[in-house]
């Protein structure tokens, strides 16, 4: 028995990377899948992927930064699909590289917009459309800088603690409505998101994690999941580190 069948399911940012990973994941556990992004040829090809095994997805752009795109795009899933059952507000950027001192206040709104109050803006759109089905579940891709510093980049580190902390609230607001929502906390993974960063940079990240190695997206995907299922059913308002012992040590 596929554990998402009958669910409807959105992820942001499914057009790359981790989100891609929970959108594939998603739709092989019979969900239906909107898959949303600004670019609309990777989220497109999403589609066409989910669509070749056999799965069910549609696409439909949208913009996290803005409350218009978030609104839309619930309303879009509910049309298309006919209700929202899960959402996965993972769409994300690393931002510009600078100490604190130096960040630029474009860059910082730039990173905070899009990082925090994409999510916000997806969360608050998703949970009315839950609050009429009696239930749903929210994840939210927050980081290990959900927990811990990433030096010189301080809009990252702080835009995805205050993730957790806006998933600690919903969770503690919506758990008597039957709505669960989580943040996953994921190390370095290997995703086009590290594409321009230097070998050297990489062999440094790989060596903050005990396990020697970059994390993969379908291991985050796999939580991801988890966390989405009924599977986690007494779980809401949590953070859920996948680091590799990152923040072990
Ligand atoms: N890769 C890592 O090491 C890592 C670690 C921890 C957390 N994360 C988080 O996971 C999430 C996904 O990262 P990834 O590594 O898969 O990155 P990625 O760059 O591979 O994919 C990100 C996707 O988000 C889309 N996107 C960017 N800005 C958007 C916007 N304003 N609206 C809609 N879509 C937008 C991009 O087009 C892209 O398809 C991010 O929130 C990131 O912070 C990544």
């Amino acid at each position: 028995m596929k554990i998402l069948e009958h669910k409807v399911a959105l992820v942001t940012g499914a057009g790359s990377g981790i989100g891609l990973a929970v959108a594939l994941a998603y739709a092989k556990e019979g969900a239906k899948v909107m898959i949303s992004d600004i670019n609309e040829s990777a989220g497109q090809e999403a589609v066409n992927q989910i669509e070749a095994a056999g799965g069910t997805a549609a696409f439909f752009k949208a913009d996290s930064a803005l409350p218009e795109d978030n609104e839309a795009l619930v309303q879009a899933t509910v049309a298309q699909f006919g209700r929202l059952d899960i959402a996965c507000n993972n769409a994300g950027i690393g931002g510009e590289a600078a100490l604190s001192g130096d960040y630029s206040l474009d860059g910082w709104k730039k990173v905070i917009d899009i990082n925090f109050n994409g999510v916000f803006y997806g969360c608050k759109y998703q949970l009315l459309a839950m609050e009429k089905n009696g239930g749903g579940a929210i994840v939210n891709m927050a980081s290990i800088h959900g927990m811990v510093a990433a030096p010189m980049s301080p809009a990252y580190t702080s835009s995805k603690h205050a993730v957790v902390g806006l998933t600690r609230n919903i969770g503690a607001e919506y758990g008597a409505k039957n709505i669960r929502c989580n943040a996953v906390g994921p190390g370095y993974i290997d995703t086009p998101l590290l594409a321009k960063l230097s070998p050297d940079h990489i062999q440094a990240l790989i060596s903050k994690h005990p396990m020697g190695r970059l994390g993969k997206a379908e291991e985050v995907a796999e939580l991801v999941v988890f966390l989405s299922s009924e599977k986690s059913s007494f779980m809401t308002g949590g953070y859920y580190l996948i680091d590799g012992g990152y923040t072990a040590v």
